[in-house]
Parts: C-alpha cells; structure tokens; sequence
C-alpha cells in the first residue's frame, strides 16, 4: 500500500506531537508493503518568521503573497529549519528519513498561479521517480512544500496542493490530512465522518469550510480525481491516529468519498 502523511504546519510546533507522529510514520512506513512518503507545512513558522523580520503576512484566497524576499524565507523555513527538525524527529524514532523540496529531481514543476500573488506556484507537473527509488529501498521521503521549474524559478506551493499532487504521481492509495482539527465540521461544529465530494463542494460554497480547510477540501477532490484511493483528514494530536487512519476499526477523523456509496 502506497501511503502520503501531509503533516500540518501546526502540528510540529510542539515537540511532542512532533515526535509522537514521527514514531507513528517510522512504524507504518516500516510494515511491510507498505511505501510511505511525508510532506508537511509550516504556514505559523512561517509568519512568526516574516514577523520577526518586521515583514507582515498578507494572504489572498489562503494563499500566502510572496515577493522576493518572502520566497527567500519560504526556502529557509520550509525546504531549511522545518523540514530539517522533522527529518531529525523521524531519524531520532528509528527511521532512514531523507528532506527534500519538489525541486529536486524535478519532483515537482509549477508555473505561477497569479501575477498578484508572486512566486506562489502551481504544480502542472511531477515526476515521481525519486520517491519510488527511495521508498523502494526503505528511505522515507520528507518532502517541503517547495516546486521548481525547468528555467530555474522557485515557487511557494501550497502544503495540501503540494500532498495532492505528490500523493497523485506517486499512486498512492491513502492520503492522509493530519491537521489541528479533529476533521471537517459542519455548520454546528459536528465531525463530519464521511463526506462526498458534493458535500464538500456544498461546505464550501456556504462557507463552512473556509480557509485552511477549503484549501484542503479543493486538494483532496482533486487528489481523488487523479485517482488516489481514498483521502482522510484527522488530528494530528489524536492518540495513535495514523494506525486508526490504516486500519478499518476505530475510525477517527473525515473520510472523504468520490460518491455516496463506499
Ligand atoms: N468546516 C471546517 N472544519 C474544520 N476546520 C475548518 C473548517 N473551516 C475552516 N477550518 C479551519 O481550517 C484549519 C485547518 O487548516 P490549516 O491550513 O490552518 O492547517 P494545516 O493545513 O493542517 O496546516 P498548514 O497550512 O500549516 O500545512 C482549522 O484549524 C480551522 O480553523
Ligand atoms: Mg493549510
């Protein structure tokens, strides 16, 4: 079973969680037949970081602005401090963890989304070579959400955009959403346990899903439409939840559906 964990930026701002999800990846990815690659986030790095630097953050659809100077810090935080602590993390629980960002190998070519929005990239192609080499030999790929393209740009890639399209040229079967939500809720703050993709679409258009979470939804309907099997969004902090989220008792968090019958 081939399987991608995208690991909210959230998530791995504590140590704990952080190192409790990094155990969890180690043991699953070592099961056999099963070929497991990571991609995270780190959106509040991120904007803690610009902050820090007198640089405020300005979001346009979710989406993160980014001059120059702010794709200099999405490199250092994301390809650099972050994907570095988690590789660590994932070494420190007995695994053979090796960082990338989608440009290496080509792993993921984007073109830019919107003049507006600056260096924020779309991922219009992606090469999935690599992570077969390396999962194939039991290596577990960590992946920052980073694309290049093939004239040498840099683009900042959404995380859930960037698990969507590298779940997809992967073939993988699972696409976990780990995040700091126990999943979708509805407009009363219920946890939705299945949902369709017209019920997703519908969330959206009434904007009950907003934000972090449309941006998720839009990701994983478009994951599910290239063919990945089934796509789940759950906890992060939520006790053995990778285990419940691979296995069929004890369920936890949104599953989502193409239709109503699964
Ligand atoms: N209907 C909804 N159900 C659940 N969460 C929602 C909903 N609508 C909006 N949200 C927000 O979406 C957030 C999750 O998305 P967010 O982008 O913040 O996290 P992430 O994607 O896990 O992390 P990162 O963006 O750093 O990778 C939740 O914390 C919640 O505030
Ligand atoms: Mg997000």
């Amino acid at each position: 079973m081939r399987v991608l964990v995208k690991l909210g930026g959230t998530l791995l701002e504590s140590s704990a969680v952080k190192s409790s999800l990094a155990a969890q990846i180690v043991r699953a990815a070592s099961e056999p037949g099963v070929e497991l690659v990571v991609v995270h986030g780190g959106g509040k790095r991120m904007t803690r970081f610009l902050a820090e630097r007198g640089v405020e953050s300005r979001f346009v659809n979710g989406l993160r602005v980014t001059d120059e100077a702010t794709l200099d810090a999405v490199v250092k935080v994301f390809a650099g401090s972050v994907n570095h602590e988690l590789v660590a993390a994932l070494q420190a629980a007995g695994g053979q963890a090796v960082g990338l960002s989608g440009i290496d190998a080509g792993l993921t070519e984007a073109e830019q989304l919107s003049p507006e929005l600056g260096a924020v990239g779309r991922v219009v192609r992606a090469r999935p070579e690599l992570l077969h080499l390396l999962t194939a030999n039991h290596y577990i790929p960590v992946v920052a959400c980073v694309a290049g393209d093939s004239r040498g740009n840099i683009y900042n890639v959404n995380a859930d955009q960037m698990a969507a399209a590298c779940a997809a040229a992967f073939g993988a079967d699972r696409l976990l959403f780990l995040t700091d939500v126990d999943g979708v809720l509805d407009a009363e703050k219920r946890l939705q346990p299945l949902l369709t993709v017209g019920a997703c679409e519908a969330l959206i258009r009434d904007g009950v899903a907003a934000g972090g979470m449309q941006a998720k939804l839009e990701s994983a309907i478009s994951a599910l439409r290239q063919g990945v099997g089934e796509v789940r969004i759950a906890a992060g902090a939520a006790p053995r939840v990778i285990e419940r989220l691979l296995g069929g008792a004890d369920p936890v968090g949104t599953r989502l559906a193409e239709a109503a019958i699964q």
